[in-house]
């Protein structure tokens, strides 16, 4: 299959929707990251998606609905308080987790009775589900556990020949995936922290419950939230704890594993990157520390750029847990996939 790729444009958005209609996989630029589209209500286009990415049946995908007065379309019911946050938080990065309608195939929910739901904050993503005139079915469009893209390159990267179509809307907005609420819990649990923080959602909602990370897939809440996700090929090495000390431990790997003859490839902040400057070590730059949704913005084409350059290992250091500092931190703690390093205790990270 050739992979089309289409411009944002109303002609590029029209050859969009009809392949859409037709059960084709179309990618799209969201504010979050690219999705991989399938109309949420034809069965074989959303297996379709599973086959492209290499994804677990039971991983289950979120639907992307052109405004809140969509929703009941793939709900069982609008609960008051969905009323209220979709009134307060969309468009936007924030995923609600809500009964599912009998209208949206058990395939998009893995056999869920839940179902996921966003409207996204990108003008194309929203004339394209007009458009086409179905609920779209959408996983970030990547092959199963690589790095989500942010780019329409990213998405030929991973997809080329898998999929008929890719929108290229430019870089991604955001460049971290939505956060996801689950409503059906109470208190609502956020099964993943994303672009809209865990301080906004608990200004709005009072409590909110976070969901344990857990490493295997059996009786998850949320099984796109193993461990091993959003993966590099190089390994990757994760320092958290108080600046000082974790940028006084990245020197002292570094000089080790560049003793050793290792190729070191470092994903810091400006700030950490300046201070290492004077090491034969490959850096990508994210951006100052004091602007995340800078560093957020970055962290994924970053990634992607230095594991293409195939160094020995990549080392990066924790930004907490403030704000966005959660997703980037809960992104790169999935990237390395348990080579996590504490410098203290684990009790700030709360
Ligand atoms: O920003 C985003 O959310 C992007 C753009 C394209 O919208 N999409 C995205 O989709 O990141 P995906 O499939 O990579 O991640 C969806 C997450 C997974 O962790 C999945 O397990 C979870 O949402 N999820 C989906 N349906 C669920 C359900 N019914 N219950 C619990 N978790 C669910
Ligand atoms: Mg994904």
């Amino acid at each position: 299959m050739q992979t089309q790729m289409l411009p944002a444009d109303p002609a590029g958005l029209a050859a969009a929707a009809a392949l859409l209609r037709q059960g084709q996989l179309v990618a799209f630029p969201t504010e979050t990251v690219y999705g991989l589209g399938a109309d949420a209500l034809c069965p074989e286009a959303v297996a379709a998606i599973f086959a492209a990415k290499g994804r677990p049946a039971e991983d289950p995908l979120i639907v992307h609905v052109a405004e809140l007065a969509a929703l009941p379309r793939v709900v069982a019911m609008v609960p008051p308080l969905a009323q209220q946050i979709g009134a307060a938080l969309w468009p936007g990065p924030l995923t609600l987790i809500l009964p599912r309608g009998p209208q949206v195939p058990l395939a998009v929910t893995a056999g869920r009775e839940t179902v996921a739901v966003r409207v996204p904050d990108h003008p194309l993503a929203r004339a394209l589900i007009t458009a086409t005139g179905r609920p779209l079915a959408a996983p970030s469009a990547n092959r199963f556990g690589h790095t989500s893209p942010t780019t329409a390159a990213h998405v030929l990267a991973d997809l080329d020949g898998r999929i008929a179509a890719v929108i290229d809307g430019g870089a991604t907005q955001l460049g971290l995936e939505s956060s996801v609420l689950d409503l059906t819990t109470s208190p609502p649990t956020l099964l993943r922290p994303g672009g809209v923080s865990l301080e906004q959602l608990r200004a709005l909602l009072g409590e909110v419950a976070l969901a344990p990370r857990q490493s295997s897939a059996a009786g998850m809440a949320s099984p796109g939230l193993l461990e091993r996700h959003y993966a590099p090929e190089s390994s990757l090495w994760l320092v958290v704890g108080p600046a000082d000390p974790a940028l006084a431990w990245l020197r002292s790997r570094t000089e080790q594993e560049l003793a050793a003859g290792r190729r070191v490839g470092l994903l810091l902040c400006d700030e950490d990157a300046q201070a290492l400057a004077h090491l034969a070590a490959d850096c990508e730059r994210l951006g100052s520390s004091s602007d995340l949704a800078q560093i957020a913005r970055q962290l994924y084409a970053a990634l992607r750029a230095l594991d293409a350059r195939q160094p020995d290992l990549i080392l990066a250091r924790d930004l907490g847990c403030n704000g966005l500092a959660r997703a980037i931190s809960d992104r790169l703690t999935r990237a390395a996939a348990g080579r996590v390093v504490h410098l203290k205790d684990t009790e700030t990270r709360r």
